[in-house]
């Protein structure tokens, strides 16, 4: 049962890159509230080899993070969103939104030109709300079914005339 506050204003909200160790494990924290925690899996299942090496984005209210993802590049094209966990009394106030951005912007400025996720399918909605797109069949990871899905970055050099690429497919 999510506990959120729709029109909540969320005090000195920041959603920029992480900063320093401190924040880190602030992070990692609140990656293991969100999405290990309620699975009852024990602290240090939320982190990875990879992070140490990855491009973190960070929400933050008042000095405590609220909500976070990752960015790592698999390939010179291909870029890998994880982690993505905002607080459950925080959601549906554009947090998660403003984290998918941070890193599609991210992901553009190191002209990646495909963003993959492999999303909890609860979720899927959120992602194509962004431009995301299923790709595959949907299977179990952590007894939870999940999803693979993409997003296309058309570069935005080169354009002639009037017409510019739509970086997301489905907003209103
Ligand atoms: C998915 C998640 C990151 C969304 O964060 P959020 O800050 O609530 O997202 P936003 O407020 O930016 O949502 C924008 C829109 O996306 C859609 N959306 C948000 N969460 C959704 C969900 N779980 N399912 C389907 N659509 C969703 C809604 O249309 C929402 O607009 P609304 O608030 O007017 O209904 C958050 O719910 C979360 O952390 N969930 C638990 C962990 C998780 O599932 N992570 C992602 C996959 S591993």
């Amino acid at each position: 049962m999510e506990n959120n506050s729709a029109h909540q204003k969320i005090p000195n909200l920041e959603v920029r890159p992480l900063e320093d160790e401190k924040e880190l494990e602030d992070m990692y924290y609140q990656r293991w509230l969100v999405l290990r925690s309620p699975l009852g899996m024990e602290r240090g299942t939320e982190r990875d080899k990879h992070d140490q090496s990855a491009f973190h984005v960070v929400a933050v209210s008042n000095g405590r993070v609220i909500g976070s993802a990752r960015l790592r590049e698999l390939s010179p094209e291909l870029g890998s969103i994880a982690y993505v966990a905002v607080l459950p009394e925080f959601h549906h106030q554009g947090i998660g939104t403003k984290l998918i951005q941070t890193l599609i912007a991210k992901a553009r400025e190191n002209n990646l030109k495909r963003l993959r996720v492999m999303t909890r399918l609860n979720a899927l909605g959120f992602y194509q709300r962004l431009g995301f797109l299923a790709t595959g069949a949907t299977f179990d990871y952590l007894d939870i079914p999940h999803q693979f899905m993409e997003l296309n970055l058309p570069s935005s050099l080169h354009i002639q005339g009037d017409w510019q690429p739509a970086l997301y497919s489905d907003r209103d």
